[in-house]
């Protein structure tokens, strides 16, 4: 259930088979090869050279290791960005050509570079799809990563017009449907239409959205044709892509996980406690510094093992500093392990580390591997060994993952509107979301994250942070459903073209929650009002919402008396944002009455199920309790958790 990322083409050819031979010593199976290879592959155009990359597959295989070929895109080489340079994105902000020279300088738009992708991914595939030693295949690498779902070219210009075209019909109906009498902005033919970007200031929301529902479109079909390459040449093969955070994308990651056997995602706690929490103070900050926030990683997990509910691989696992982020410390001791067991509790069948050894040229030479460019082990090195060992007393193929009692509905389209139309500077949908999970997993609540097209009826407990846009089909599965259903403020706020909704927000949610938002507004976090809520006084911050409650239930108040939160039978609304405490307290109880349990955990305690064994990790620098009944029988660890250690254990 372990694997590593390993580039045979960085390393001496006579080391290749010892490399081989330790990865077998330290417990892996899968070796990922070949994601950034083109150059290698293919080094003029059209002269394959295999020959090299037969005999790094077959030495990996010899060794026992299974290998998975990433298709080699993320990285044209210079021949084809030189004879084709239509196929070179442009950046959005600035108008110019992002060129040659680092990674993912292509433009889904393109349709000589939808060719040559495909060209590519055709032989590898016709090469390697039947080869014994091939498991499975990784579509491209991190799509859209380096925000490249946009592009500002002439041809994607050209896909926007033709694909408003066909949404639209006629230019009346797109002129109507974004509202394009204010201003002037009316369109006489499809083929005046420029791309949102470039203008003196603000353009239409509508035409915003049209255009990231076109890119996000765009991207799903280009990876759609490699995933149908792949299969066609590679019979009984598993296709996966490795994920950035879902809400980095720009896409509909649904939509683009849809034909994969099983979506993966690169977990790098460290960085991305350095981006999250950038603005926090150095107190809240510095314990998690080494440790990663605690829902940090299990956050991506849970969704991305939600995008297609067929398990989840972590596809790069961080073994120590990287590169990339504001800082980059070392994880402290034990963390390279726990993340490890963090993942595979959250329901991943295979953990692989990035990367088998650290590069000492270019662009990631201070990003740690498992071994260091002299071929030394690294400091993960023994954390992975020991989970290698352990894995035998957990026996985790058997333990299946079920749904979880609650979810939270997160939508791709929510997150670009509010992107598009702010309001306030500190409105931040992700982080929003980040705010809801974290507050459900401090309760120790199992969590999925469902999509707007997903049925709600297994889950008790459903909570929307914000959706923007709710479909009427949903609206009616969330009616006959039997969950309590919990909307953040936003829902419903908007159509489909982004405009108010007929009969005001929360637009056809009223038929859940008969009320009215008749005004909205946003203010500075550091200048919060109160939610009241039993008389307790808790923050309400960032956006705000007045409420005409019609014969709904006021569950809480603003500050001066008026309606904060709404119930009305199973849905709930709330009309503002707020804080971890108000969070906890609200959850709690909504818990209780959905019959889900809650516990009482440490702080940097969480807890995870999956099947008849509980996991506990302690992100937190104390010795605490492990939450186990008297009669648990400990897989892992005992009934007290070490700092940074984690532990597991079977009820009957
Ligand atoms: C990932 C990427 C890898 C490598 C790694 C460094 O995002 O897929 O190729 O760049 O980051 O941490």
């Amino acid at each position: 259930m372990l694997g590593v990322c390993y580039y045979p083409e960085h390393w001496p050819e006579d080391w290749w088979a010892e490399d081989a031979a330790r990865m077998q010593a330290l417990g892996l199976t899968y070796v990922r090869i070949g994601e950034f290879a083109w150059s290698r592959l293919e080094p003029q155009p059209g002269a394959y050279d295999f020959a090299w990359f037969d005999r790094a597959i077959d030495t990996l295989g010899a060794a026992g290791l299974k290998v998975v070929i990433g298709t080699p895109t993320a990285t044209p080489p210079k021949w084809l960005a030189d004879r084709d340079p239509d196929m070179l994105p442009v950046d959005p902000a600035t108008g110019r050509i992002r060129g040659f020279g680092s990674r993912r300088h292509y433009d889904f738009s393109s349709e000589s570079y939808a060719r040559e992708a495909l060209r590519i991914t055709e032989a590898l595939a016709r090469r390697y799809g039947e080869h014994p030693a091939v498991a499975g295949w990784q579509t491209d690498n991190e799509l859209c990563c380096h925000n490249t779902a946009l592009s500002a070219s002439p041809a994607a210009r050209d896909g926007f017009r033709a694909w408003c075209g066909a949404r639209y019909q006629s230019i009346d109906a797109l002129n109507r449907a974004w509202g394009n009498v204010f201003w002037s902005m009316e369109y006489r033919d499809f083929d005046e239409i420029e791309l949102p970007v470039g203008a003196v200031t603000e353009t239409s929301p509508a035409h915003r959205l049209a255009w990231r529902r076109y890119a996000s479109d765009t991207v799903v079909a280009w990876h759609d044709a490699m995933v149908r390459m792949l299969r066609r040449h590679s019979p009984g093969r598993f296709v996966t892509h490795n994920f950035i955070p879902m809400d980095e994308t720009g896409v509909d990651n649904q939509a683009l996980a849809a034909p994969l056997d099983f979506a993966a995602y690169d977990n790098y706690p460290l960085g991305r406690t350095d981006l999250l929490m950038a603005d926090a103070p150095a107190e809240a900050f510095r314990p998690y510094m080494r440790t990663g926030h605690p829902d940090y990683g299990a956050v991506f997990f849970d969704r991305t093992r939600c995008l297609t509910s067929r398990g989840f691989w972590v596809m790069e696992q961080q073994p120590g500093p990287v590169n990339w982020a504001g800082h980059n410390p070392r994880p402290l001791p034990g963390m390279v392990r726990l993340w490890t067991w963090e993942a595979f509790a959250h329901g991943a069948d295979v953990v692989s580390y990035f990367r088998w050894r650290q590069a000492p040229f270019a662009q990631e030479q201070m990003h740690a591997g498992l071994e260091r460019p002299d071929r030394s082990q690294a400091e993960a090195w023994p954390e992975v060994s020991q989970v290698a060992a352990e894995l035998a007393s957990v026996a985790l193929a058997a333990l299946s993952t079920a749904t979880a009692p609650v979810a939270i509905l997160v939508d791709d389209e929510t997150q670009w509107l509010t992107e598009i139309e702010r309001q306030g500077n500190s409105y931040d949908y992700k982080s929003i979301v980040l705010q809801y999970y974290s507050a459900l997993r401090e309760l120790g609540v199992d969590v999925d994250f469902i999509g707007p097209d997903a049925d709600p009826a297994p889950y008790r407990l459903i909570v929307a942070p914000a959706l923007s846009t709710p479909k009427p089909e949903m609206v009616e599965r969330l009616r006959a459903c039997e969950a309590i259903v919990l909307f953040g403020p936003r829902s419903g706020a908007k159509t489909l073209d982004a405009t108010i909704p007929e009969g005001l927000a929360p637009g056809p949610l009223r038929s859940l929650i008969p009320i009215r938002v008749l005004a909205t507004e946003t203010i500075r976090p550091d200048c919060p009002g109160e939610i009241v809520r039993d008389g307790q006084r808790f923050a309400s911050t960032m956006w705000r919402e007045t409420i005409d409650p019609g014969d709904c239930t006021v569950a809480a108040t603003y500050e001066d008396g008026a309606p904060a939160l709404i119930r009305n039978g199973r849905s709930a609304y709330l009309a503002t944002l707020t804080d971890a405490a108000f969070l906890a307290d609200l959850f709690g109880s909504l818990c209780a009455e959905a019959g889900v349990a809650t516990f009482e955990l440490p702080k940097d305690l969480r807890v995870r199920r999956r099947g008849p064994v509980t996991f506990a990790f302690n992100y937190g620098a104390d010795e605490v309790a492990a939450p186990a009944p008297a009669d648990a029988e400990f897989l892992l660890g005992g009934a007290v958790i070490g700092p940074r250690d984690l532990a597991a254990w079977r009820t009957t």
